[in-house]
């Protein structure tokens, strides 16, 4: 025991018959009833998909998912935790915790879709580029950076948000726009899935900071704004060139841009602030909002799984069942 150990207290039993905060409750049950795992999800079938794409197509599709791991693995590594240290309630810190086990299923998914698209060599080369590439390697330093070194708890929640509701959506752009145009479904899949949680994980982190800054004054309510304004456009201008970087190539920028904006917006909206870009759905490509909209018949925001997720069949179990090795009643009785 250590000379510590007096200041520890009385360790309190998280109680969930008395919630204080009903959100908390509300997003546990919405988090773990749309649950999945990556494994569930047959990426093979897009292999003829796949090869019909030209090496410059294919070299984005590996290279934003290799983004989109790095941001994937900020988030569980880093993101949930640090947001933890800020918990007001007990089961704040569980929604967390289960948000930070999701993460790391959304950064391992991206290697399913790898290890079925991919060559070894061509993974590796992927996250060697990922784990170097400039533009992507600021974006995971600067808001790392918040999480580790900066005391202020709305400005991680800025962060997150930040994140989440909008940087990660020039690589979503990709996935969304082979979907819209009915190719690579089952990748497309994983990564309406992995929106799905994001939805849920924006509007709750943004919700937690709109109930904290609302016991500002004034004053400190305008600082935090000034200070999530600019950073957001610093982290707009480098988003810029990261687009360009994967884009370029493929002709596809301005319009990735333009899906940037609206998530922007998007995202300041979760924080309970005005958009700062003109953009509406309207002016995103079509295509993309196809893919996004693209329903199946148990597929939308308060939907179980998806269309493509291979769910496991559950019957109640019987008395029956545990008569293993008992041969059947030769009488021909009540036994099935
Ligand atoms: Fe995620
Ligand atoms: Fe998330």
């Amino acid at each position: 025991m250590t000379d510590k150990l007096s200041e520890i207290g009385n360790y309190k039993a998280i109680n969930w018959d008395r919630v204080s905060d009903d959100i908390d409750k509300a997003t546990w049950e919405k988090l773990t009833e749309q649950f999945w795992l990556d494994t569930r999800i047959p990426v093979s079938n897009d292999m003829d998909d796949w090869r019909e794409l030209d090496d410059t197509h294919q070299w984005v599709v590996g290279h934003v998912f290799g983004g989109l791991t790095l941001l994937d693995t900020v988030q569980s590594q880093d993101g949930m935790r640090s947001l933890s240290q800020d918990a007001i309630t007990p089961h704040e810190k569980a929604v967390l915790n289960n948000i930070q086990f999701m993460e790391s299923v959304h950064a391992k998914s991206y290697s399913t879709i790898f290890s079925t698209l991919n060559t070894q060599n061509e993974i590796d080369e992927i996250f060697n580029w990922s784990d170097t590439e400039d533009f992507l390697q600021n974006k995971a330093k600067w808001i790392v950076d918040i999480y580790r070194n900066d005391p202020d708890s709305l400005h991680k929640k800025v962060a997150n948000v930040f994140l989440e509701t909008c940087l990660f959506y020039s690589g979503f752009y990709t996935p969304l726009y082979y979907l819209g145009n009915n190719k690579l479904n089952n990748v497309a899949e994983i990564i309406k899935l992995i929106l799905r949680d994001e939805s849920v994980h924006g509007t709750y982190i943004g919700y937690k900071y709109q109930v904290k800054y609302s016991q500002l004054t004034d004053r400190e309510k305008q600082a935090q704004d000034d200070w999530a304004y600019d950073f957001l456009y610093k982290l707009f201008e480098n988003e810029q060139k990261y687009a360009a970087l994967c884009y370029d190539q493929v002709g596809w920028t301005d319009e990735v841009m333009t899906f940037v904006q609206y998530n922007a917006n998007k995202a300041l909206m979760n924080l309970g602030k005005e958009g700062i870009f003109p953009t509406t759905a309207s002016d995103v490509n079509p295509i993309i909002m196809n893919g996004i909209n693209t329903t199946t018949s148990n597929h939308d925001f308060f939907s179980q799984v998806g269309n493509g997720y291979l769910l496991g069949q559950v019957e109640a179990m019987s008395d029956d069942d545990y008569n293993i090795g008992i041969a059947d009643d030769p009488k021909g009785g009540d036994k099935k």
